[in-house]
């Protein structure tokens, strides 16, 4: 499997970031349950373009961009570079601490990834929540049937249902949101 992005993808990552920033991202970051103060985790980071926004809320937090990609990631610590309350990891999700993070989101990274894979991540992320702590995800609607295993695994986790609507993204078409509470 693929991991590291061309040149040319992180460029019109970077391009899109800049043309609709403020449409698909932040309206993605203005709708997670922040106060200044969580610890916070972006699994699949990517460039930071939900980070950007999220490390801006996060004045007494704290926030861990997590990316499988070496590149992304470097693409990640030079979005953020003026923030001083980041941590980066590279694939270290088997590392995170238990019950150690109030918030945990996923934007457009779990649709993309293997049941095999699935079923090793989110019991980690479930892990890594304190409990009463969320998880939110974005994801595309065209691929109904990993929605469902994500549901699945995630009621298996003991991350109870708590919202979840359909909206429709500039460049990207209809996508899911959910919330999940830790029991
Ligand atoms: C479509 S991009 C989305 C990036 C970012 N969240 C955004 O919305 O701009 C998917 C990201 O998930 C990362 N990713 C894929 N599989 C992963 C895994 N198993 N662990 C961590 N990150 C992963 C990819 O490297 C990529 O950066």
């Amino acid at each position: 499997m693929k991991h590291e992005p061309t040149c040319l993808e992180v460029f019109l990552t970077r391009l899109a970031f800049r043309l609709y920033g403020k449409s698909v991202y932040k309206t993605f970051a203005d709708c997670l349950p922040l106060d200044g103060g969580e610890r916070v985790l972006d699994f699949g980071c990517g460039m930071g373009t939900v980070a950007y926004y999220v490390a801006k809320k996060l004045s007494r937090g704290h926030l861990i961009c997590l990316d499988i990609s070496e590149r992304w990631l470097n693409a990640c610590r030079k979005t953020l570079h003026s923030y001083g309350n980041i941590t980066f990891l590279q694939r270290e999700y088997p590392m995170l601490t238990s019950e150690s993070l109030d918030v945990v989101y996923c934007h457009f990274v779990l649709h993309d990834i293997s049941q095999g894979e699935l079923e090793r991540i989110i019991p980690a992320l479930a892990r890594s929540l304190k409990a009463g702590g969320v998880l939110v995800f974005r994801e595309p609607l065209n691929n109904t049937d990993k929605i469902s295993i994500i549901k699945s695994l995630m009621k298996q986790n003991r991350l109870c249902h708590k919202d979840s609507r359909i909206t429709d993204i500039p460049i990207m078409g209809n996508a899911l949101e959910s919330v999940y509470i830790k029991e």
